[in-house]
């Protein structure tokens, strides 16, 4: 798989946090019942890789694994089914462990030479993050200058009533964010609501 086909399945792919294990196949189940099929479940807690492996059997889910910091992150990842990686910032170590074990990564960047430093590497399709924190809309539209040939998911601090400006750029075609699985629908079991979530995000034009 290459990344880029993650966006023929929708406009927005949901930052998932899991602090319980027995959350994690309802969520996803959630998530895909609202037409959101490609989540990506942060390595933030210490379920998240059973985590993986768990929503990894949910008919119509496509699991990956965000946090990725160091090549043991990718190789665990990999390891627990994940079928792509999403990474805060890239590093050429992170690069190379994901080529070398098949995993395909969409590495975030935030600068023109972080921009230039994954392309080197062969990484066109870039989370641009902390979008709203590292310029927004405004950045993008500068970066779509030197890099016409960069597609960019950006995500942090993007909520439904902000991402259809990010997905009317050019150069965005998926946006990400954690507003599709608010902690407390999370926690309290609500997962209608984010089934209902999940519909409007899929229903975002671009
Ligand atoms: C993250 O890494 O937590 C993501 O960027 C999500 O950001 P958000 O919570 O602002 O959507």
């Amino acid at each position: 798989m290459n990344t880029l086909e993650l966006v023929d399945h929708g406009p927005v792919i949901p930052v998932i946090v899991i602090d319980r294990l027995a959350d994690a196949v309802p969520l996803a189940e959630a998530l895909v019942a609202g037409g959101v099929r490609v989540l990506e479940v942060t390595l933030r807690t210490p379920v998240a890789l059973q985590a993986i492996r768990a929503m990894s059997a949910v008919p119509g889910a496509i699991v990956g694994a965000g946090t990725l910091r160091q090549a043991a992150d990718a190789r665990a990842a990999h390891e627990a089914g994940a079928v792509f990686g999403v990474s805060p910032g890239y590093t050429a170590e992170l690069g190379a462990a994901c080529r070398e074990i098949g995993l395909p990564l969409l590495p975030g960047v935030a600068t023109a030479s972080e921009v230039m430093a994954a392309q080197a590497d062969g990484l066109s399709f870039l989370k641009f993050f902390p979008a709203t924190a590292a310029g927004g809309i405004p950045m993008l539209k500068a970066l779509a200058g030197p890099f016409a040939d960069v597609v960019f998911c950006p995500t942090g601090g993007i909520s439904l009533a902000t991402a259809p400006d990010f997905l009317a750029l050019p150069n965005v075609k998926v946006c990400g964010g954690s507003w599709l699985t608010p902690a407390d629908a999370v926690r309290n079991g609500d997962w209608a609501r984010i089934t209902q979530l999940a519909r409007e995000a899929s229903a975002l034009a671009r």
